[in-house]
């Protein structure tokens, strides 16, 4: 089974990490997070409204995926509010353990990838970095895309979406057993990479 699993919390550089092993071992790629953000879209306006994430998470569709605006800090807030209903979970579930199923293989990144959706994975990685260090490169990231950003409120969104991602019970971000550790603080992009290649080459033939 040529699977990596990728996980590690929000602006770790896993999203990034996971494209570029993906390109090197010519594997399909799922950005799990877009998953929760789509549905977390969906129902932004009721967002306390259970029962209409639940409702949209078993109407997810595809196409949802290319939606502009999930990339965005409101879709990411939403989806970490709605990603905790575990019935939303249950309904996504299917559509990623047949995306790991693939003959070819694939890259997934998310919270869960290495822990609940894929736990027989042969390569996985935990993603991580200091909360500061992740706070400074997202609000570097908002700004080169000229997307008004305050370091402060940054840091503060990041303190409470790790809280809440690892907190909850159902499925909470963390890292499996057999996982590697990549904390990336002191790393480039480059580097992350490098460390990431040396640990899965030998895992994915
Ligand atoms: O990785 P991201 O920032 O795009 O994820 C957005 C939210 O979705 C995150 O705060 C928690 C949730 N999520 C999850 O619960 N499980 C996943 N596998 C991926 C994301």
């Amino acid at each position: 089974m040529r699977v990596i699993a990728v996980d590690g919390p929000a602006a770790s550089g896993k999203g990034t990490l996971a494209r570029r092993l993906a390109q090197h071992f010519g594997l399909a790629h799922l950005d799990t997070g877009l998953l929760y953000r789509a549905v977390g879209w969906q129902v932004r306006d009721d967002i306390g409204n259970s029962a209409a994430a639940v409702q949209a998470a078993r109407a997810f569709d595809i196409d949802w995926l290319r939606i502009p605006e999930l990339r965005g800090e409101a879709a990411g807030q939403a989806a970490s509010k709605i990603s905790a209903i575990p019935q939303v979970r249950e309904a996504l579930l299917e559509f990623q353990r047949s995306f790991c199923r693939q003959p070819l293989g694939a890259v997934l990144d998310g919270r869960d990838i290495g822990t609940v959706i894929c736990p027989e994975a042969p390569a996985k990685l935990f993603v991580t970095a200091s909360v500061e260090v992740r706070a400074g490169r997202r609000h570097r990231e908002l700004q080169a895309r000229e997307i008004p950003s305050i370091y402060a409120e940054v840091l503060q969104d990041l303190i409470e979406r790790d809280a809440r991602d690892s907190q909850r019970t159902a499925a909470p971000m963390k890292a499996a057993d057999d996982a590697l550790l990549l904390d990336t603080s002191g790393l480039d992009a480059d580097q992350a990479f490098d460390a990431a290649l040396s640990y899965i080459s030998p895992r994915i033939s």
